[in-house]
């Protein structure tokens, strides 16, 4: 039953992730369908301090999407057609460094796609050729919301680092942790791209807070990591990190103010000839 959403139009989306599959009791579930097909969940509608906003389950309620399953470009472009355009994407990872520990907050600022196989593009017809800047793929302004907030609720942010993101579902082996480890990166997860390229694609602000719930492989002291361990450290966090994510989203700043409309994330379209409205 597809209802056309027709309420005030959300400014901020929210992507829950691992453990996360709900953020406000909100009567308004919209189903919305895409080009790419349907989104991972139906999308909550609610309001955070003024704002609205749009919550979806990366996952799918009761976890239905693996990591590389998730439709990306449906999620994103479902948070757009109902108004988003600044999108907050917390995920699990897995740390890359001993000094990074469990239920710390990293924000990154750089990502390495080591995924393979999935849909990454919503350009990906023939016709105008969009290529977009991803040279500095976090948008500044969700990053520094996202800092100031979740400083004041976790013991332990940390502001920048690489985010290294794997096909999974499987975990690293020893010697690709290892390998990750020695090129400088901090974390490992696996639903971080093409998230955030889907996103500057269709020209939305994005930013994401990696909560580390285990020591990678290849890390000292890092065992095999299991599943039940990531969900664990996530189910421990997830109420200040939905605290933190509220705060977040009154630190942001008005979708419609100068700040934000003229944020490079959102021009990052501009003289481009673009297939999308
Ligand atoms: N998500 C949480 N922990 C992870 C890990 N160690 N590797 C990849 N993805 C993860």
């Amino acid at each position: 039953d597809d209802h056309p959403y027709d309420g005030p139009p959300a400014d901020i989306g929210v992507i829950g992730g691992s453990g996360f599959y709900s953020f406000f009791d909100a009567p308004e579930r919209v189903r919305v369908d895409t080009p790419f097909g349907a989104p991972s969940d139906d999308i909550v509608m609610g309001d955070v301090d003024g704002r609205r906003v749009a919550f979806l389950a990366r996952h799918g309620q009761g976890h239905r999407y693996p990591p590389h399953l998730v439709n990306y470009r449906a999620n994103l472009w479902a948070l757009r057609s109902v108004g988003v355009r600044q999108v907050i994407a917390p995920c699990a990872v897995g740390s890359l460094r001993a000094e990074h520990t469990p239920g710390t907050l990293l924000v990154p600022d750089q990502v390495v796609d080591r995924t393979t196989g999935r849909a990454s593009t919503v350009y990906d017809e023939v016709g105008p050729v969009v290529h977009v800047s991803f040279a500095d793929p976090y948008c500044p302004q969700v990053r520094s919301a996202l800092l100031d907030s979740t400083s004041t609720h976790f013991d332990r942010t940390v502001d920048g680092g690489t985010l290294v993101v794997i096909g999974g579902p499987r975990f690293s082996s020893r010697a690709e942790s290892q390998w990750h480890q020695a090129a400088g990166w901090s974390v490992v997860g696996m639903t971080g791209m093409p998230e955030a390229s889907i996103a500057r694609e269709l020209a939305m602000c994005f930013g994401t807070a990696c909560l580390i719930t285990d020591n990678d492989a290849g890390v000292e002291g890092g065992e095999s990591v299991t599943h039940e361990e990531v969900m664990r450290v996530f189910a421990d966090n997830i109420e200040h990190l939905k605290v933190a994510l509220r705060e977040t989203i009154s630190r942001l700043p008005a979708p419609q103010s100068d700040d934000a409309a003229t944020c490079p994330c959102r021009r990052v379209l501009d003289g481009q000839d673009l297939p999308i409205t």
